[in-house]
């Protein structure tokens, strides 16, 4: 029996910054965003719209197709809750109305918790084949305002599930790993933005593929050659790049330039419209491979590299599976991503600083996504979340 992903599914806000309008204000080459980080634009989140609302748009359509009472437990990943107390994928079960005896938990490890989330499914599904689980990534990524890691903003949520026999991919059991105490990105309970040392995050983030990979290797038969697609974790698209070039280096592949482009180039699709979406970005680049590849994958293995600063990284792989292709949303994504509202400079200012309410009062939020859950109010502390 494999265990694996069944079905994949993303959602983003339906408002984005082109990062051109962003050069223009800072009076700066849009290449340096189009070209040298490999980013076009960023999704914004609406006012009425955070983790809860992009995570449970993502699962609706996995959820009608399965129905609410086959799901035996949601395991949501984020580091941009919206409680320190309860799990944001409550919310989210209330609002998809799945069975009251699904479980349900959150998982934090910066942008490597939903990797941690997948693996601890697998183990789930495969004590138990008729259980399957569905993970579900969602985040909203906010840096400082004429930060460097400014351009690097965006906000999204995939939703998969996990199940025996899976449809779109059966995950090895084999994973690398490495895990240290460094302060390369991290936000202290008190700040709504992340801090970070750019350059610094980068260099630890190739020290820990190399350490993963080497602690890959020790564990599994699956050699560099072996894998026909890599997908990386996504900060922004020029790190796929860096990674890729540095992995095949160690493995002394003799690739071409040309050759190493065409293993990650259809996984970096989406993410160059959305932007970073931490814990979900290493996975909606799977989605775009799926989505955007030009040949037929069925067969194919890929390798995947999580990292969540601070730092965990995990490097593993799976092979994607005959009738991968029914299984997939791919009109919806695309549907998804050619609908939105680009944002005017002054639109996104406007949206940055939109307060967040915590002085327990009555706050009625604007009616503004597009989706099909919103945060309606925040009352007497209470997040209030309704369908629309
Ligand atoms: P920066 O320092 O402003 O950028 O921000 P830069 O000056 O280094 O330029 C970036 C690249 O653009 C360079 O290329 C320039 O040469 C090029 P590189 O040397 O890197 O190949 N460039 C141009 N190219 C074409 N035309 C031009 C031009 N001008 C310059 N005119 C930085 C870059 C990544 C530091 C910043 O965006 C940042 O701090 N981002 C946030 C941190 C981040 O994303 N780190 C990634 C690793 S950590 C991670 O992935 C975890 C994370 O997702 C969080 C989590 O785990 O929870 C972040």
């Amino acid at each position: 029996m494999s265990v694996g992903i069944d079905e994949i599914s993303f959602y983003t806000s339906g408002q984005y910054l082109d990062l051109k309008t962003l050069a223009e204000h800072q009076g700066i080459d849009s290449n340096k965003y189009y070209d040298g980080i490999g980013q076009e634009k960023m999704a914004m989140a609406a006012v009425d719209e955070d983790v809860v609302t992009l995570a449970a748009n993502a699962a609706l359509p996995i959820v009608e197709r399965v129905g609410r009472d086959s799901i035996a437990a949601v395991l949501f990943a984020t580091e941009t809750g919206i409680d320190q107390s309860k799990a944001a994928g409550v919310y989210v079960h209330r609002l998809l109305e799945l069975n009251s005896n699904c479980r349900v938990v959150e998982l934090k490890q910066a942008c490597y918790s939903a990797t941690a989330a997948i693996q601890m499914a697998c183990a789930l599904v495969a004590r138990q084949p008729a259980r399957p689980i569905l993970v579900i990534a969602s985040d909203v990524a906010r840096y400082d305002l004429d930060s460097p890691g400014e351009a690097t903003q965006g906000c999204g949520a995939v939703a998969m599930l996990i199940s025996a026999n899976p449809r779109v991919l059966a995950i090895d059991p084999e994973v690398g790993n490495h895990t240290e105490d460094v302060m390369d990105f991290w936000r202290p309970n008190y700040r709504t933005n992340a801090l970070v040392d750019g350059k610094y995050s980068t260099k630890i983030y190739l020290k820990s593929l190399k350490r993963s990979w080497e602690n890959f290797r020790e564990q599994s038969s699956v050699d560099y050659a072996d894998i026909d697609y890599f997908c990386y974790h996504l900060p922004f698209g020029k790190m796929a790049q860096k990674a890729h070039s540095q992995l095949a280096r160690v493995n002394k592949s003799g690739q071409t330039a040309e050759q190493l482009e065409q293993q990650i180039e259809p996984t970096l699709q989406y993410n160059r419209l959305i932007g970073n979406s931490y814990t979900a970005s290493m996975y909606i680049g799977l989605c775009s491979l799926l989505e955007n590849s030009s040949e037929n994958l069925a067969g194919k293995r890929v390798g995947l590299f999580s990292y969540g600063s601070g730092c965990v990284a995990e490097f593993f792989t799976g092979q994607i599976q005959a009738d991968y292709a029914e299984a997939l949303n791919a009109d919806r994504h695309q549907a998804l991503l050619r609908e939105r509202t680009e944002l005017s400079y002054d639109e996104y200012i406007k949206l940055y600083h939109y307060p967040n309410p915590t002085d327990g009062g009555e706050h009625i939020l604007a009616e503004q996504t597009q989706g099909a859950f919103r945060l309606a109010a925040i009352c007497d502390h209470k997040r209030e979340y309704v369908a629309r």
